[in-house]
């Protein structure tokens, strides 16, 4: 997706590394306005070449005191100013307009962390003239202040302290906010931003998943040639089935897509795909039934880490095998590789002062399977990359992606490699596991709470215990259930199931799964477990 391709007005944040920066992003893109993050220190060309119609300096952990703190390209508060483009400040972002355009930001007297007081003093663009004398409580976190400001600004709002809370310059149209009105804690600052977008601004929310599709759809044409081919690794999760679609939609069946059923897969899982991208979707895809190769490989193999290299290992050489015969079909190289990257995969943030790096790539590396051969020689098409998940799961449902598709649960690449916990081709593992895994999901889904709960799943562990069925003395397996909420995996609380519930689970599991005596939970947050157990 080129940003540049986008035909909405662009709100573009320039990002100091804020631990909020990408709320500002989400709350102004779900006001029907495209907005997009870049970093804070990019080049005076980098952000005019997006023809951004506003501007956002974003909070950051940084004072604008320290050496080498990050800060905009010279030239741009008058490239601003001379196109009409609006600039707001917001935290560090404030701090950084009054420093640059010669006032003076100094060590607050006392310094304001969490829920604060402001009142509005003056009649102001941002809070509007009724709202004068109005008190409102925010979300403050900073330690500096603005104490002078530069000329043509006013204060319009100050904290129950004293300090600075808001600042305007009505002429060049530059605006600061001292605290955080994206997030929650500052109940009015939907508001606001509302405000300074439509009023202020006078931005159009005409932004829209269906034109996201649309321009979507013309870029991936414009870019792959008439006679050029592209193939997909489909994994069965939602972000390559909605590229993967959206690809299909934008060249036909010059898309090459390939499912491997790698024997890791959940229970009746390749029909359920298969059935998806075939009779739903339509989708040109190959099955390629791989389990004896991987589990040959995958013999004796006990060590975690083995396991996940020996299966990266095996996909690439899959995916190597599909392309080269699909030259031998084709009589030519296949040109691109669809993936279905998102938006928090690429963004990039500002590391804090003094830890030596620069921008760097927040890339959940250790979650992807492999990387991919590097003769291959594949461009990449990316076609969500600019998109949250949530902004993925509308555009799917635009495609007609079935809904319970697109609310699935995140499945790891190795499969159920990584909840068999040592050799996955001991005994039966494989098979309890998965029979084990059905019938908690279907109970999950049938009580309703499979879309509060962000993953789950049962762990099959390798031990035996002593039991008693039908009058006689089991030595059979124990299983753990495992389900958690989260926001986006990286850290994550169990989720408390009712006694009832969980009842009535382990009976089923227990009656229904043969080798299988005794149910557990894993009642362990991440950290200090993490969610899937190897
Ligand atoms: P972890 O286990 O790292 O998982 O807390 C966080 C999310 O990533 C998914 N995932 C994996 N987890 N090994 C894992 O242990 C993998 O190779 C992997 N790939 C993806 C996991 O399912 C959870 O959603």
């Amino acid at each position: 997706m080129d940003p540049k391709a986008v035909k909405s007005e662009l709100v573009l944040i320039l990002d100091y590394g804020s631990q909020y920066t990408h709320l500002i992003t989400r709350r102004i893109r779900s006001l029907n306005v495209f907005s997009l993050c870049i970093s804070g220190t990019s080049s005076l060309s980098a952000i005019t070449s997006l023809n951004p119609s506003v501007v956002i300096l974003s909070g950051g952990p940084h004072s604008v005191h320290t050496p080498d703190s990050p800060s905009f390209p010279d030239g741009f508060l008058d490239w601003a100013h001379s196109n009409g483009v609006v600039v707001l400040g917001i935290c560090y972002g404030l701090q950084l307009l009054v420093q640059r355009l010669g006032g003076e930001v100094r060590v607050g007297h006392t310094q304001e962390y969490g829920r604060m007081e402001i009142h509005v003093d003056k009649p102001s663009d941002l809070f509007g003239n009724d709202k004068v004398g109005s008190k409102q409580v925010v979300w403050m976190s900073h330690g500096d202040e603005a104490a002078v400001l530069p000329p043509g600004f006013h204060v319009v709002a100050r904290s129950q302290q004293g300090a600075v809370a808001a600042i305007e310059n009505l002429s060049r149209k530059f605006y600061g906010l001292q605290y955080h009105p994206e997030v929650t804690h500052s109940p009015e600052g939907m508001e606001t931003l509302k405000r300074f977008l439509f009023d202020v601004c006078k931005v159009d929310a005409g932004w829209k998943m269906e034109d996201v599709m649309e321009e979507e759809i013309k870029v991936i044409k414009e870019t792959v040639g008439p006679d050029e081919h592209v193939i997909c690794a489909l994994s069965g999760g939602v972000d390559s089935t909605v590229a993967a679609t959206l690809v299909h939609k934008a060249i036909g069946d010059r898309l090459h897509c390939v499912f491997v059923d790698n024997g890791l897969l959940r229970y009746k899982e390749r029909e359920r795909v298969m059935g998806t991208f075939e009779k739903d979707l339509h989708l040109p895809v190959v099955c390629v039934d791989a389990v004896d190769q991987f589990l040959s490989k995958l013999k004796g193999v006990t060590d975690p880490e083995t396991k996940r290299k020996i299966i990266g290992k095996e996909f690439i050489c899959i995916f190597d095998a599909f392309a080269h015969e699909l030259e031998q079909k084709l009589g030519k190289k296949p040109s691109y590789l669809v993936q279905g990257t998102l938006y928090p995969d690429v963004i990039e943030s500002c590391p804090p002062p003094g830890s030596g790096r620069t921008h760097s790539h927040t890339i959940k590396s250790h979650h992807n399977v492999g990387g991919l051969p590097k003769d291959m020689k594949l461009k990449l098409i990316e076609p969500l990359k600019l998109l949250f998940k949530d902004e993925v799961r509308q555009l799917g449902k635009i495609l007609n992606v079935p809904e319970g598709f697109l609310k699935r649960h995140p499945f790891p690449g190795p499969g159920l490699a990584v909840r068999v916990l040592g050799d996955v081709t001991e005994g039966n593992a494989l098979e309890i596991l998965q029979q084990v895994d059905e019938i908690f999901i279907q109970s999950i889904k049938d009580a309703g709470l499979y879309d509060e709960i962000w993953q789950a799943f049962a762990v099959f562990l390798p031990i035996r215990s002593v039991g008693v069925q039908g009058d006689q003395r089991t030595h059979s397996h124990v299983v753990a259930l495992r389900a958690v909420t989260s926001q986006d995996g990286m850290t994550a609380d169990w989720y408390y199931f009712e006694h009832k519930f969980l009842d009535d689970v382990a009976r089923k599991i227990c009656n229904g799964v043969r080798g299988v005596n005794r149910v557990v939970q894993d009642i362990t947050s991440k950290p200090p477990s993490t969610i899937e157990w190897e």
